[in-house]
């Protein structure tokens, strides 16, 4: 079958263009990658053609031998669906998780995200995590959740508990909460490591002064839960720019009753009193 012909490339396309008419995608800002399942490999085998192996700049022994969809560096998220073979790529990892090798695609020349072992290492965490559920990781520059990152504390329990409160959905969608990064040099092993670290205990990061990442079991939930966030995100932002207090909000014995309606856990460390 043709690369662009199949399905998780289609819905991989889409949620690109879908992020793109965000608005979250400036320039070549932000990136996407897919871990690949062995059938959908085999279905486009014969369009495959693997390049050198490249070093990955860091070590994902868990994922040995996997194949992922990934957006190149430098590439414009509004282009994946115009020049889809010039933007993103198929690559594969080799047996210790070390190396890649390109597959398919960049056919101009290029590599992987700058991003990729963020990808990587939050993918092997995901993977040990769920179980092997967990297929996208998705980063954006979204620009709400951007900008409470100049005014909020750069905390876990602040992030989750005003975005938790901005709309009754958000602690159904994240009910593990929502991890931060402090200021990073973005594109290496170090904002990785830490990035990583958190998606041990939630599908959300947000990088300070920088953007998000999620993560999530398919194309449709992962781009919901970056909306989500962003949404819950735009919320806050309106109404801090009406005035510096909320009148009224979600209390943390509101939210008490919702985990037990919604059947979901909500650690009680983000259920502080004010
Ligand atoms: P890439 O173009 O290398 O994917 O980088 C974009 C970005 O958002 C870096 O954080
Ligand atoms: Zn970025």
């Amino acid at each position: 079958m043709n690369v662009l012909d199949a399905e998780f490339v289609k819905g991989f396309m889409r949620m690109a263009d879908d992020g793109w008419k965000q608005g979250w995608h400036e320039r070549n800002g932000g990136n996407l990658s897919y871990r690949i399942r062995p059938e959908e490999v085999e279905s486009v085998r014969e369009e495959l053609c693997p390049g050198a192996w490249k070093p990955i700049g860091t070590s994902v022994p868990k994922l040995g031998g996997e194949y992922f969809l990934v957006t190149g560096s430098g590439k414009f998220m509004r282009n994946v669906t115009v020049k889809p073979a010039d933007s993103f790529c198929i690559i594969e990892l080799d047996q210790a998780g070390d190396n890649y090798r390109i597959c398919w695609g960049l056919v101009n020349g290029g590599r992987p995200t700058s991003e990729l072992p963020t990808h990587l290492m939050n993918h092997e965490v995901k993977f040990t995590a769920t179980g092997g559920k967990h297929r996208v990781i998705y980063h954006a520059h979204p620009a709400n959740t951007i900008a409470l990152t100049f005014v909020l504390p750069l905390t876990d329990e602040a992030f989750t508990r005003e975005l938790w409160e901005m709309a009754t959905e958000c602690p159904v969608v994240f009910p593990d909460g929502i991890g931060v990064v402090p200021w990073m040099v973005p594109g290496g092993r170090d904002i990785a490591v830490a990035t990583s670290e958190l998606m041990k205990k939630y599908d959300v990061a947000i990088w300070a002064h920088h953007g998000m990442f999620c993560s999530g079991e398919d194309f449709d939930l992962t781009f919901g839960l970056m909306h989500t966030v962003e949404k819950s995100a735009e919320i806050l932002v309106k109404v801090r720019s009406m005035q510096d207090y909320k009148r009224q909000t979600i209390t943390p014995d509101d939210f008490r009753h919702l985990a037990k309606d919604f059947g979901v856990k909500l650690p009680e460390k983000f259920l502080f009193e004010k």
